[in-house]
């Protein structure tokens, strides 16, 4: 059981993935009844370490001789048995905030060599070394999907653990945070992203280090490949751009992202069953009104299935109505049934293709 757990958040953005994040891994650690402090460091008036070495000198060892929050941010530091670092990826390293508070942890140590077997930073008498954080752990949150984008990270969370003579315990990596909320897509992968932080955040508390298991868990991809993280990556920022969002709006981007074709009818295609296709041949054209018209064409034959944007040549089922009507059937708020009862949604064609829809393409459920 770990008794005191300094969680520090270096994510300046306050409405981030990290935050959202780090509030499941919080969850954990409560509920598995540590201690626990939240240092959040876009709240604090941290400078820069200016490499003075005064906290080395003679005049004020081990406090530095700058007058900021980071007085009482080393005492609550010296208090903690676990620290565990939050910080988004920025540059393939941690956040200038958190880093800065890292540099701003040297009156802990004191002069060595830092020659031998480890790295270790010699700890500084003066400020109780017994009560240093023996453990460290890190959640960082990254764009991107690329698996090189946390290296920096990874490698810089190692060094600075083992110099400061604690223990590695956990290496949480989140990779592409913007499809942490695209409901259709993904809903029970990032449930189960979700309560693997929060498993994360118990097992830190009562066995002091995160397992394997959950690491990967915490890391479960969210898009297929790197052509549709692509793809998708791109539309969310031709959302934001529409939608007159710098990107700080999370919440505006995510709700038209929710809602956008450009990543629904991909996803759909996504969902292709082959076996309930088995030899089926055949094209469905969607003819979409409203908002989001336009036409595409979902080709199915030998087991596969293709999407294209634009009218097909030929077809054999078509499907027409406003975009919105489809999007809500695709977040299954609108029964497809209902919707042709009413007149909201047409078919022409082969109806049983769209009798088979819902077998070809069942919702996601991983
Ligand atoms: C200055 C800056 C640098 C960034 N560098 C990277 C990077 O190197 N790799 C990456 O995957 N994402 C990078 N990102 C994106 C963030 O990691 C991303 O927004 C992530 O969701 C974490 O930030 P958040 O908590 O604000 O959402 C960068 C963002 C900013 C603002």
């Amino acid at each position: 059981m770990v008794e005191r757990t300094l969680v520090v958040i270096g994510a300046p953005r306050r409405n981030g993935y990290t935050r959202d994040l780090s509030n499941h891994l919080i969850r954990g650690l409560e509920r598995g009844g540590t201690q626990i402090d939240v240092l959040d460091l876009a709240d604090q008036n941290i400078a820069l370490c200016r490499g003075c070495y005064g906290c080395w000198g003679p005049a004020r060892p081990g406090r530095c001789v700058q007058n900021d929050d980071m007085a009482s941010a080393l005492d609550r530091y010296s208090l903690a048995s676990l620290v565990v670092w939050v910080t988004p990826v920025y540059y393939y390293s941690f956040s200038a905030l958190t880093k800065t508070f890292i540099e701003r942890l040297l009156p802990l140590t004191r002069p060595s060599p830092s020659i031998g077997p480890t790295l270790k930073l010699v700890k500084n008498a003066l400020r109780s070394p017994e009560t240093m954080p023996r453990k460290m752990a890190l959640l960082a949150v990254a764009a991107h999907r690329d698996p090189r984008t946390f290296d920096g990270v990874t490698k810089t969370f190692e060094l600075v653990a083992e110099g400061m003579g604690a223990e590695p315990v956990g290496i949480l990596l989140r990779p592409e945070s913007y499809f942490m909320d695209f409901p259709a897509s993904k809903p029970v992968t990032m449930k189960r992203v979700q309560t693997a932080a929060e498993t994360a955040g118990f097992e830190l508390a009562r066995e002091g280090r995160v397992s394997a298991e959950t690491q990967r868990r915490v890391s479960t991809p969210l898009t297929r490949n790197d052509d549709t993280f692509n793809r998708h990556f791109e539309t969310y920022w031709a959302i934001a751009k529409e939608v007159g969002s710098s990107g700080s709006d999370r919440k505006k981007i995510t709700e038209a992202a929710a809602r956008d074709l450009r990543i629904l009818m991909p996803e759909l295609v996504a969902c292709f069953d082959p076996k309930a296709a088995g030899d089926l041949v055949a094209v469905i054209h969607f003819a979409f009104s409203g908002k989001q018209a336009g036409d595409w064409a979902v080709h199915i034959s030998g087991g596969t299935c293709c999407l294209a944007s634009g009218q097909p040549a030929d077809w054999d089922t078509r499907v027409s109505c406003d975009s919105k009507t489809f999007v809500d059937i695709m977040l299954q708020k609108v029964d497809p049934r209902g919707a042709m009862a009413k007149g909201a949604l047409e078919l022409t064609g082969d109806r049983r293709l769209f009798s088979r829809f819902r077998r070809l393409f069942p919702p996601p459920s991983t």
